[in-house]
């Protein structure tokens, strides 16, 4: 999918639909006019705000989720404090990961003013202070000094932001996926991705390197500029029927059992579709690229509520060809559940 030139809008404009907040927030992962989704290398400028049937999204490369912020956050720190392996830095990525940590804090205090602040020491230009007022965090720190701070940077800024961190660089010729903290993984391991290669990391999905997509994907990760940051949308049926964000491997015997039970059931308004955003950005110091992944989620109930999106979403699963339905989960229970979406 590419999506539609840009059409930006002011974040003012009030939506056509009136729905809560969540919905109204939703980053609908299809253009207006598109009836059939293939993979391609959708990236498009980030911070471009889109209207959807329902609101806008996208002015800020975080999205810290409104209300949701502080159960997102509980969510995320909860799992990181159960299972340290959601942290994987290889040898040599710290300084990128300090580098990540300083353009993100730097981000939010600009997207996010009347509740984050980061303030720079006139006296020493490595020095800052960090606070997040949503969450109580009040951090000075030295940039690159490990003893300055309660966790790795990584950890300490997946503790402050929603999404999903994931760092890539250069090595051998190679662009590897070489540092993440990934706590809501759409049926994957961060542990067991680490350190591999951009095609050892797509191998598994269908058509992806056959029709070249991989090696676009890469052209334009290593044609990136530091100035300019990018975005790309990716969807799916979620693997649980309820907005559990962690359908990680490390937890498949907890969720494994979850959509077989809702397809016995017939309880189609629970099954969720599963929206990541993920943002491009070369961090100045290092040259690091990230991919970074903020999971959104709304259940076929909710989307039922908006007939754009209902008739779009019901579209598109059916028409999408087996291989790829099947690596998305959803070929089995496609039809009976797009039909009770579509029921009048
Ligand atoms: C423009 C760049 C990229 C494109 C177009 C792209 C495309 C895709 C597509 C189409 C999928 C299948 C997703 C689905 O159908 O739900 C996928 C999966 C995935 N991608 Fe990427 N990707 C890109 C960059 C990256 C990067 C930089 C990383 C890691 C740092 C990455 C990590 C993954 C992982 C872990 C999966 C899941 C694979 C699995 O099922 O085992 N991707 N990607």
């Amino acid at each position: 999918m590419t999506l539609a030139p840009a059409a930006p809008t002011a974040a003012t404009d009030a939506p056509a639909f009136p729905v809560r907040g969540h919905t109204a927030r939703l980053p609908w992962p299809f253009p207006d006019d598109l009836d059939a989704f293939r993979y391609s290398v959708n990236v498009e400028p980030a911070r471009l705000v889109r209207r959807t049937a329902a609101g806008e999204w996208g002015a800020t490369i975080v999205d810290l989720g409104g209300e949701e912020y502080g159960a997102i956050m509980a969510e995320r720190r909860r799992i990181l404090d159960a299972d340290p392996h959601r942290v994987r830095i290889m040898p040599g990525m710290l300084p990128a990961c300090w580098d990540l940590l300083l353009y993100y804090l730097r981000d939010l205090a600009a997207s996010y003013p009347a509740i984050m602040r980061l303030d720079e020491d006139p006296r020493d230009p490595d020095r800052f202070r960090w606070r997040n007022a949503a969450l109580g965090t009040d951090q000075t720190f030295v940039l690159g000094d490990a003893t300055s701070l309660p966790w790795d940077p990584m950890t300490f800024l997946g503790r402050e932001v929603p999404d999903d961190l994931l760092l890539v660089k250069e090595r051998d010729g190679e662009l590897c996926f070489d540092a993440g903290l990934v706590t809501f993984a759409a049926a994957w391991s961060v542990s067991f991705d680490v350190g591999m290669t951009m095609a050892e990391i797509h191998n598994p999905v269908p058509r992806l390197t056959r029709e070249g997509i991989t090696s676009r994907a890469e052209q334009f990760l290593r044609r990136l500029p530091v100035d300019q940051v990018y975005r790309r949308v990716n969807w799916t049926l979620s693997a649980s029927g309820s907005r559990l964000l962690d359908v990680s491997l490390e937890e498949l015997p907890a969720w494994a059992g979850d959509i077989p039970a809702l397809v016995a059931a017939e309880d189609w308004g629970r099954l969720q579709l599963r929206i990541e955003v993920e943002h491009f950005i070369r961090l100045p110091m290092t040259g690091a690229v990230t991919f970074n992944i903020r999971t959104h989620m709304t259940s076929l109930e909710e989307i039922r509520q908006v007939p754009a999106w209902r008739d779009q979403l019901a579209r598109v699963v059916l028409e999408l060809p087996e291989d790829l339905a099947a690596y998305k989960g959803f070929l089995d229970y496609r039809e009976p559940a797009m039909a009770w979406l579509t029921r009048r």
